[in-house]
């Protein structure tokens, strides 16, 4: 019996019409309350394997479960954050957060109890993300951070054990980063949830990371898995720890020797020395 709460087997997958393969081969176990980071070039696999992983894109070959039961779509026990929130902008922070649970309370004619219960949910996620002074704010008045944090707390809403994160700080500049890395860490620990991550930014996968897994292009593919020798709760001075930095330039190297720009690179020192 496996122990995992999402299991990945030799799962693969063609886009129709592609010419290479997005998904070859796609082995990973994910533990309950694991924190995975899935880091790689630009094109090997990592959105298609998170959205396969949502329920969002089928798959062609192998076998995909959360908790023992096959995925078959979208369900409640997966939450996704994308890199570009998509938050109402009629709604106040606080209504953007209660939205689907609203939905849900009218769909289902459920209680005014369930509703309550929504409200105390809300105003705990509000606090939880720092948002408490602008729950009336919004989205066109918060900064790119602040509405990403909007964002998470809107998926956390309805407690899902699952949270699944494409390139959620992509857009947002590095001293923000940091910020949300400790929050998101924080809010792993509080809401014990599991999270995959998907980030093309090498420190980042390993700043967050438990285990980080490395994917590499054409086929899309998983190459290594490297454990993070760090405690699990990271802080920022880890970042310039010499395990850190070692780790960090290994992947670093291995992401540009299955990317092909370590060709690029060799190719343009010819050049260089060439015209030298
Ligand atoms: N909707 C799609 N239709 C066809 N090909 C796609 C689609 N989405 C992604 N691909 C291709 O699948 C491969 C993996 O893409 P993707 O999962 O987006 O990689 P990553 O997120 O790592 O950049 C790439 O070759 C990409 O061009
Ligand atoms: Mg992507």
């Amino acid at each position: 019996m496996s122990t995992a709460l999402i299991e990945c087997r030799a799962v693969g997958k063609t886009y129709a019409g592609a010419s290479t393969q997005a998904l070859v081969d796609v082995n990973l176990d994910v533990a309950a309350n694991e924190f995975v980071t899935l880091v790689g070039a630009s094109g090997c696999g990592k959105s298609t394997l998170l959205r396969t992983l949502a329920g969002l894109e089928s798959h062609d070959r192998g076998e995909l479960r959360v908790n023992g039961a096959p995925i078959v779509g979208p369900g409640p026990d997966r939450a996704m954050v994308f890199q570009h929130y998509s938050l109402y902008p009629w709604l106040s922070v606080i209504d953007n957060i209660k939205f689907v649970r609203q939905l849900k309370v009218h769909t289902d004619g459920r209680s005014s109890a369930d509703v309550e219960a929504a409200s105390g949910r809300a105003d705990a996620l509000l606090h939880l993300m720092g948002l408490s002074a602008v729950a009336q704010a919004y989205p066109n008045q918060l900064s790119g951070g602040m509405q990403q944090r909007v964002a998470i707390a809107r998926a956390l809403m309805s407690r899902p054990p699952i949270l699944l994160m494409d390139e959620p700080f992509g857009a947002l500049d590095a001293q923000t980063r940091e910020v949300m890395h400790d929050l998101i860490a924080h809010v792993h620990r509080q809401e014990r949830s599991t999270i995959v991550f998907v980030t093309h930014d090498v420190e980042e996968a390993l700043y967050l990371g438990h285990r980080v897994v490395l994917m590499a292009p054409r086929p899309g593919r998983i190459d290594t898995v490297y454990d993070v020798p760090l405690p699990h709760k990271r802080t920022q001075d880890m970042r310039l720890s010499a395990e850190f930095l070692q780790l960090k330039r290994q992947v670093l190297e291995r992401i540009r020797e299955t990317s092909g720009m370590k060709t690029d690179l060799d190719l343009l020192e010819k050049l260089s020395q060439q015209a030298n």
